[in-house]
């Protein structure tokens, strides 16, 4: 698949008002949270932006909604940095809020467009990336949109570092289905893949995010897989 245009979003500078969520990414938060704007000036420095050696591994949550995962992953690998990558402003401050609260040093969050990337990381910075319940986009005509897309997963690939993992979990085996062929287009190894994370061997491993709550109230069974480079 080829690249597509790369999407705007709205600038947080140009909103016709600001909220409490604005207000604290462009001022309290301002060291730790990122606006569109200011973001791609951490290309290739992020691990100085959080103020971690160089040599510490750098890991990347795409779509952090609530900040569960994130605050968790960030308190329990203190050894490691974690960016956070969010569009939506509510959820952005509510991770890194999330992080705070647990004495979690180690982070920094952005508002950006994933299928941007590259324009805010340099090849081989990132370390473990993690895609947790992106948006399934199952209308027919909306599968280019999907995180998981063969264009877009060899993005990730090539700005991780040689070692490193990606985990994918989602609820929709639609999707999940549609992203197992996309990954035969990558150079990705796959580790281990399940229809059925509850009842698999990686159950005990896992950690269940805030989207992930739901769909386990529902009955719905989730998708899982760890990819390698
Ligand atoms: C369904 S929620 C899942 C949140 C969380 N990972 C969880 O498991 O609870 C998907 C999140 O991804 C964010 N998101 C969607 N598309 C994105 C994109 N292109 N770049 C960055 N974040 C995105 C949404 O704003 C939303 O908060």
């Amino acid at each position: 698949m080829n690249r597509p245009l790369r999407p705007l979003i709205n600038k947080t500078s140009l909103l016709p008002r600001p909220n409490e969520y604005t207000l604290a990414l462009e001022n309290e938060l301002k060291h730790l949270a990122f606006s569109e704007e200011r973001a791609p000036a951490n290309k290739g420095l992020w691990r100085k932006v959080i103020g971690v050696e160089s040599s510490t591994s750098l890991d990347l949550e795409i779509g952090t909604g609530n900040g569960l995962f994130f605050a968790h992953h960030a308190s329990q690998m203190k050894q490691r940095a974690l960016v956070g990558l969010e569009l939506k402003y509510k959820p952005l401050i509510q991770s890194i809020r999330r992080a705070q609260r647990v004495g979690c040093k180690n982070v920094a969050v952005t508002r950006y467009h994933a299928f941007n990337l590259d324009e805010i990381f340099e090849p081989g910075e990132i370390n473990n990336v993690f895609i947790h319940f992106p948006d399934p986009w199952t209308s027919p005509k909306k599968p280019k949109n999907r995180l998981t897309n063969a264009w877009f997963l060899e993005m990730i690939h090539g700005l991780q570092a040689p070692g490193s993992y990606l985990n994918f979990k989602t609820d929709s085996r639609e999707m999940f289905e549609w992203s197992l062929e996309e990954i035969k287009q990558t150079p990705y190894k796959v580790e281990f893949q399940t229809f059925d994370l509850h009842h698999s061997d990686w159950s005990s491993q896992n950690f269940t995010t805030g989207f992930e709550k739901i769909f386990i109230s529902q009955g719905v069974q989730i998708n899982f897989i760890r990819l390698s480079k």
